[in-house]
């Protein structure tokens, strides 16, 4: 019996698919690669020392799925693959409606053809929107979605949840993401942006690396402790191993149930470009320009259901996220073209 993962060679797919390979877990992995690198996967294998079966397919082919259920056991899917650039969201809607919505429920019809009904899905924080009352949790409203990127994810939350009522032998892990960041401490897999990264911590790296010249501080009269922008950053690691709780948790369950995957600590993006130059040993220079349309002030976690429920926390600091996200950096200075 296998996992299937799609979304695998992406930045959290690939961190877990060495994670649940490092468990003892079959896994099967299926990508596009429409934002990701098949040496993704070569450097998988060669951290895990395992082999495992991968599909070159997209998640609108119908056939392709039905292929990789046919020819494999699988008892559960990891649901990683999506479009996620926020800014992209909103010049092209509907390549991410039909993407990450029509794509989620062709996977959904296929797993459900095929008698598969455990789903670990990859949400976000952005569910939340701009939250009333610090540290969020699960029971919190979901908020007001500034861009379609986030009400995919929202969207998708609810045609889970339709899912389980209509059939009740569904088990479903919603997880909220806050912002991973970080790399596999190896420096062999970590975050590989296509273009100029639209998130801080890839675009601190490249500051650092040279490769860009300043960081633009997306405001800093927000009402938080030092004025700029405050989120719970999480180690990717952490976050692939929240991968493995849910599964574990979904295996035994049925339901759909959202956990919150983050510290539960907040910190602002002044301490984060501090922390980071901690971890390089260079000055990150920096100005201050206007706030980014559709940020928030601040968002951080309550992440004590993840703990309670699924015996899961973050262990790994904002100190060793920096350090793991300046080795993949230092050593790949052109991501998997290096
Ligand atoms: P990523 O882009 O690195 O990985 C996504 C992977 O899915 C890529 O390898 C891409 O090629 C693949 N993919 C996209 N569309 C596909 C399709 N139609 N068929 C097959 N493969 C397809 O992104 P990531 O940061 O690893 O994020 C993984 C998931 O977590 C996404 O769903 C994302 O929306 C969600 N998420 C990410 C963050 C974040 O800050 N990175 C925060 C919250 C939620
Ligand atoms: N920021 C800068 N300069 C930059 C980039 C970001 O100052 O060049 C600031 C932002 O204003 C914000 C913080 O750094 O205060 C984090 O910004 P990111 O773009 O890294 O992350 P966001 O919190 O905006 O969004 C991320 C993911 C979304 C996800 C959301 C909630 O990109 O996909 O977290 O999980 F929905």
């Amino acid at each position: 019996m296998s996992i299937l993962i799609t979304g695998g060679a992406g930045y959290i797919g690939s961190h877990t698919c060495v994670e649940m390979l490092n468990a003892g877990k079959e896994i099967v992995v299926m990508d596009n690669f429409y934002n990701s690198k098949p040496e993704a996967l070569r450097r998988v294998k060669e951290l895990t020392g395992k082999d495992f079966k991968f599909y070159e397919c997209d998640l609108l082919d119908t056939e392709g799925l039905i292929r990789i259920f046919k020819e494999n056991k699988i008892e559960g899917v990891i649901h990683f693959a999506g479009l996620k650039a926020v800014g992209e969201s909103v010049q092209v809607p509907l390549k991410y409606y039909n993407n990450n919505i029509t794509g989620t429920i062709t996977l959904c019809q296929v797993m459900e053809d095929f008698g598969c009904k455990k789903m670990v899905f990859s949400s976000s924080a952005t569910v939340y929107g701009n939250a009333a009352v610090l540290p969020v949790t699960e029971e919190a409203p979901k908020g007001e979605l500034t861009n379609p990127y986030g009400r995919t994810k929202s969207m998708i939350e609810e045609i889970l949840k339709d899912l389980y009522i209509s059939d009740n032998s569904w088990s479903v892990a919603l997880l909220r993401y806050f912002n991973p960041i970080g790399a596999h401490e190896s420096g062999r897999i970590g975050e590989d942006p296509n273009d100029i990264p639209n998130n801080i911590c890839p675009y601190i790296s490249q500051v650092a690396a040279g490769k860009l010249e300043i960081l633009p501080v997306y405001g800093n009269d927000y009402d938080t402790p030092d004025g700029t922008g405050v989120r719970d950053y999480i180690h990717v690691v952490d976050l692939a191993k929240g991968h493995l709780k849910a599964l574990d948790y979904i295996m035994k369950t049925t339901g759909v149930e959202a956990f919150n995957l983050g510290t539960g600590k907040g910190n602002s993006v002044l301490e984060l470009i501090a922390a980071y130059e901690k971890a390089c040993g260079k000055k990150i220079p920096y100005k201050i320009v206007g706030r980014r349309p559709g940020d928030i002030a601040a968002i951080y976690a309550d992440p004590s259901k993840a703990e309670q429920v699924l015996g899961w926390t973050a262990e790994l600091s904002l100190e060793k996220m920096c350090e793991d996200a300046w080795r993949w950096q230092s050593n790949n200075p052109n991501g998997y073209d290096s």
